[in-house]
């Protein structure tokens, strides 16, 4: 297994994506689990942040505890699907600040096209999350860093629902400092760059646009 790849085996997770990747789950149920999704993997994402301890009184005495050290958060869905990640992760993140990069597949070429790109003013003093439920050639996913690090960015991490070999191979290479958490890392791709078995197309399943 390659080292700086987070694979998450919870059972919670794992019955989740099965769901998901059925092709009988209706748009709705579809949104609905990439949400829950992205709220159980926050929780194991951000297992690293810095604690701080604190004076807290209770109803019976002084407790010397723990809160977050203040570790400054931005997460960056990959339009459009990482969008159906934000919300998820916001419930467990509601401080995390979210900017947006908009990539699209040539389907000729298949390498990612920029078309948008917003993201907080103080992006550099942030620990980055980018958002993409499928990681497939690792086109999309290699940009989207070289992007942010082009605007200063440091400290990046990866999450995104299904894996292919070929797309964390390309991201390891591109960009071995970057973490990669995934809830599934499938066999391969297909001869249109499509995770097999995959899910389908994530944009369309979320949107309903086919
Ligand atoms: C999908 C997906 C990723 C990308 C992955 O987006 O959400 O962004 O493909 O493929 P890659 O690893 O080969 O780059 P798509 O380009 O279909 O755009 P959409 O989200 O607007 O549907
Ligand atoms: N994008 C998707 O939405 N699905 C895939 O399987 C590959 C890229």
């Amino acid at each position: 297994m390659e080292s700086n790849v987070f694979i998450f085996d919870h059972p919670l997770i794992q019955h989740k994506i099965s769901l998901l990747r059925d092709k009988r789950t209706t748009t709705k149920e579809f949104r609905e689990l990439v949400g829950e999704l992205a709220m159980l993997m926050a929780y194991e994402v951000t297992r690293d942040l810095p604690l701080k301890e604190v004076e807290i009184e209770t109803p019976i005495a002084i407790a010397k505890t723990q809160v977050l050290a203040g570790k400054k958060l931005a997460i960056v869905p990959i339009l459009r699907a990482g969008l159906g990640m934000v919300d998820g992760m916001l419930n467990l993140l509601p401080m995390a600040k979210v900017g947006h990069i908009g990539l699209y597949r040539d389907p000729k070429t298949l390498e990612p096209v920029e078309y948008y790109c917003k993201l907080p003013d103080d992006v550099t003093e942030r620990e980055i999350v980018i958002l993409d439920p499928m990681l497939a050639t690792g086109g999309s996913a290699s940009a989207a860093v070289t992007f942010l690090k082009e605007r200063g960015i440091t400290q990046i991490k990866f999450m995104c629902l299904i894996a292919a070999p070929e797309g964390i191979a390309r991201l390891q290479k591109d960009h071995p400092d970057v973490p990669i958490f995934c809830a599934a890392r499938d066999p391969r791709l297909n001869d249109h760059a499509y995770i097999v078995p995959g899910l389908g197309d994530a944009g369309d399943r979320l949107f309903g646009t086919k």
